[in-house]
């Protein structure tokens, strides 16, 4: 069954000195999701934000929160990410030896369970585990950074997973994150992806051309 488009605007983009203000712009562009991305300077080479920060901007939206934990190890951490407001935790196969236990954590705590992929993992990975799973995230840059070129060859990855979430017959989304652009985000749509995170290509521009590049965005041009 073929979803909607989804944009979920990445805030690693935004101006972290105005961030509320930066939240209810591209919630009022349009945004579906906002994607909030946490380094841990361990897991990847650099240092973003937690979960008070996420606590703190979680009364200036409604919209989903959808939170990409890139840090290891995962588990200590839910618990307090869930008290933030996340609606979809997120965390990456390669964080940890026992994805499973990690997904039931996350079910537990009243939210929807991600996966991440880095670029170098096949899909075949989490063929075991699709049936618990809300959320595929197929990173097309090597998590850590905004601003990277998107990966073109990870395509084959994304139509990989659409034909195994069809197959499912569940409700999962398949979300691709990392150099989405006016360019890039027809690819991954034609590839399969039905929600695209954005940073750059979001904030280019000011908050008066927010909802024009989401809209953009979501029609694949
Ligand atoms: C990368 C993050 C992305 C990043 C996307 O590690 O997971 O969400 O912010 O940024 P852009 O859209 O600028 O590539
Ligand atoms: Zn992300």
């Amino acid at each position: 069954m073929a979803k909607p488009i989804r944009i979920a605007p990445s805030i690693l983009a935004a101006d972290f000195s105005r961030l509320a203000e930066e939240v209810q712009a591209i919630d009022e562009a349009g945004a579906d999701y906002v994607h909030l991305d946490v380094m841990d300077g361990h897991f990847v080479p650099n240092i973003s934000f937690g979960p008070s920060v996420i606590k703190s901007l979680r009364n200036c939206t409604d919209k989903v929160f959808d939170v990409h934990l890139m840090i290891a190890p995962v588990d200590p951490y839910l618990e307090a990410f869930a008290d933030a407001g996340a609606q979809i935790i997120t965390f990456h196969w390669e964080a940890g030896a026992h994805s499973h236990r990690t997904m039931q954590a996350i079910r537990a705590l009243g939210c929807k369970v991600g996966m991440a992929l880095n670029p170098a993992t096949p899909a075949e990975v989490v063929a075991p585990l699709i049936e618990d799973l809300d959320l595929i995230l197929v990173m097309t840059v090597n998590p850590g950074f905004g601003g990277q070129s998107y990966i073109v060859r990870m395509a084959e990855k994304i139509a990989k997973f659409r034909q195994m979430i069809d197959e499912t017959g569940r409700d999962i989304d398949l979300e691709v994150d990392g150099g989405i652009s006016f360019d890039t985000a027809g690819k991954a749509i034609e590839a399969g992806a039905d929600v695209l995170v954005a940073g750059t290509a979001t904030f280019r521009g000011g908050p008066a051309q927010y909802a024009a590049n989401i809209a953009r965005m979501r029609a694949g041009d």
